[in-house]
């Protein structure tokens, strides 16, 4: 009884680590060198007209540092407009930004108000019939671009094949010494290898909407954005229609990452919750995909659904057979402490685990409510008054 226990969690901790890890490195050896197959004329870049849209729902401590940051693009000025799509903010949002256009007369700023909050998507779908340009760029308040981001990115959509692209995420921690800094960072080292990766192959099920460059008419086609899950999923309805979303390392993002435990753990478990309903969604249709779309995406469902449950299940067993007390379980334990006590490895587990307990939490808050309005993370904005660090 007691070796086929062990047997089960020796079968289950291997399907759980080795699956990911083979993965990873079937990529980075695959792809980590292939330039990517998309044509772009990197002489003379695409600058067409486009509006980046700013979804605010109480958002006066970032608002002007974010309208800046989009007015520091290296973009031609009288080619860019700008939405600001408010949802009934209660604090000083729509004025601040009204105050910013005022000092901004070389650029059009166009702001709308909601007069109840019914969620960034539903948000974003209102202003999709008043935007004239065929390109939009949708941003998150709580997020930077570097200098070249914006041109970078839409310079990808000047290939007929790409719907949407979007960037790799680089998270900003106000507090230097914030516990949240390592996991976040650890976390998206390697997620943001992947997310390319999938992107050279075909396309990522994964795309940030803190940048989020799509087409207008393929984005109305597919009926606007997605109500639960307005990045990935939005993105990946455009995929099921022929085109590509891409995520560029060379389009690169910062967004502001919560610095204690339990704003973190709140944020991730929000986000964990929107990509379980894209993989589920996902699943249903997967019918719709190019085959190594669909191979990625049975892939990622995976990771996400099911293996978090995966490495639970071996926990269990494990502190079952422990009872037992055998050579194997001692050793396991050995080799699990020692991967800990290892700098390195011990900041990869930690994050690896961490991930897998939101994912855990989130698939059964997902049973009961599966939010369009979530809660935003306050520390997020009021840490940033105190930083004193700038992009
Ligand atoms: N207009 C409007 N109405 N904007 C809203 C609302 C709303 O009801 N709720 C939030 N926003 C705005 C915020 O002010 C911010 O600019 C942006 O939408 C993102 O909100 P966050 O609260 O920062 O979201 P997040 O970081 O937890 O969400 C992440 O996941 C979302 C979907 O899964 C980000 O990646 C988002 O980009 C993504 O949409
Ligand atoms: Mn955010």
């Amino acid at each position: 009884m007691t070796s086929l226990i062990e047997c089960a969690w020796l079968i289950l901790g291997l399907i759980h680590f080795g699956a990911p890890l083979t993965y990873y490195y079937y990529l980075s050896r695959k792809l980590s060198e292939k330039p990517w197959d998309i044509e772009i004329n990197k002489n003379k870049l695409h600058l067409p007209e486009i509006t980046v849209v700013v979804p605010t729902y109480n958002e006066e401590t970032l608002i002007e540092k974010r309208l800046d940051n989009i007015y520091e693009q290296d973009y031609p000025k009288d080619k860019l407009k700008i939405i600001v799509i408010d949802s009934a903010s209660n604090d000083q949002t729509v004025e601040l930004a009204r105050r910013w256009a005022e000092r901004h007369k070389d650029i059009k700023l166009k702001i709308v108000e909601e007069p109840v909050r019914r969620g960034k998507p539903r948000a974003l779908n209102k202003i999709l019939p008043i935007i004239d340009t065929d390109i939009l760029v949708v941003t998150d308040a709580d997020s930077l671009w570097f200098k070249d981001s914006l041109k970078k990115a839409v310079n990808f959509l000047a290939n007929p094949d790409i719907g949407v692209v979007s960037g790799i995420k680089t998270p900003m921690t106000p507090r230097g010494d914030s516990p949240t800094k390592e996991i976040e960072e650890t976390y998206r080292t390697f997620y943001n290898k992947i997310r390319v990766y999938e992107s050279k192959i075909h396309s990522t099920p994964i795309i940030a909407g803190e940048l989020f460059a799509v087409k207008k008419d393929i984005l109305t086609n597919v009926g606007g954005f997605d109500l639960i899950n307005d990045d990935s999923y939005t993105a990946m309805k455009i995929v099921s229609k022929g085109y590509r979303a891409i995520v560029s390392d060379d389009v690169k993002i910062i967004e502001l990452a919560p610095v204690t435990m339990k704003s973190y753990r709140k944020w991730k478990i929000t986000r964990a919750q929107h990509l379980i309903h894209n993989f589920v969604s996902l699943i249903k249709c997967i019918r719709r995909y190019p085959s190594q779309v669909r191979k990625i995406i049975t892939i990622e469902a995976f990771f996400h659904l099911l293996n978090p449950w995966i490495l639970l299940s071996a926990t269990v067993l494990f502190m079952i057979s422990m009872i037992g007390l055998s050579l194997i379980s001692l050793l396991t334990i050995l080799v699990l402490t020692s991967l800990l006590l290892h700098p390195k490895t011990g900041s990869l587990l930690k994050t690896w685990i961490t991930e897998q307990l939101l994912l855990i939490s989130a698939a059964i808050k997902n049973l009961r409510t599966k939010s369009e309005v979530w809660e935003k993370i306050e520390e997020v904005r009021t840490t940033v008054l105190t930083s004193q660090r700038s992009v």
